[in-house]
């Protein structure tokens, strides 16, 4: 399985995580938004309608900056995911598909609870972030 996901990164630095909703798979963690690739779907395609459904915000292909990837046995099957930053989008994120959204810088996310594939990619990130 292919999931894209995204950092949505503020001018201030923050980034945005949102928190799986009750009675979902890994209900209560905290995630960069996205999801699955449909089969045959491209993964900026995939992403661009992710966070369109979750958050109802826009991003442009032109917009998605740097990729990275990280795999983790997600409840029996293996999983990768590819992360893009992402530094500008059309709209104002909102919690369509989350419990609640939260922007954090990089340092804090080690305090939330996140998906295992997820916490490799807080240092890739952080380091991304410092020399960008
Ligand atoms: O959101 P959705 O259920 O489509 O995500 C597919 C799978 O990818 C789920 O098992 C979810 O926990 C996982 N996922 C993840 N990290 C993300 C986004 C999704 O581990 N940032």
């Amino acid at each position: 399985m292919t999931v894209v996901a995204a950092a949505l990164v503020r001018g201030d630095g923050c980034i945005l995580l949102q928190q799986r909703a009750p009675g979902r798979a890994m209900a209560g963690l905290w995630e960069f938004p996205g999801g699955k690739v449909e089969p045959g779907e491209r993964p900026e395609a995939a992403l661009a309608r992710e966070l369109h459904e979750e958050l109802g915000i826009g991003v442009g292909e032109g917009d998605l900056i740097a990729a990275t990837f990280a795999s983790a046995d997600n409840a029996g099957r293996h999983m990768l995911l590819l992360l893009y930053v992402c530094r500008k989008w059309q709209g104002t994120p909102a919690a369509l598909d989350a419990t609640a959204l939260s922007w954090v810088l990089p340092g804090e996310m080690h305090d939330l609870p996140m998906p295992p594939a997820d916490i490799p990619l807080i240092p890739i990130l952080d380091a991304l972030l410092r020399t960008a």
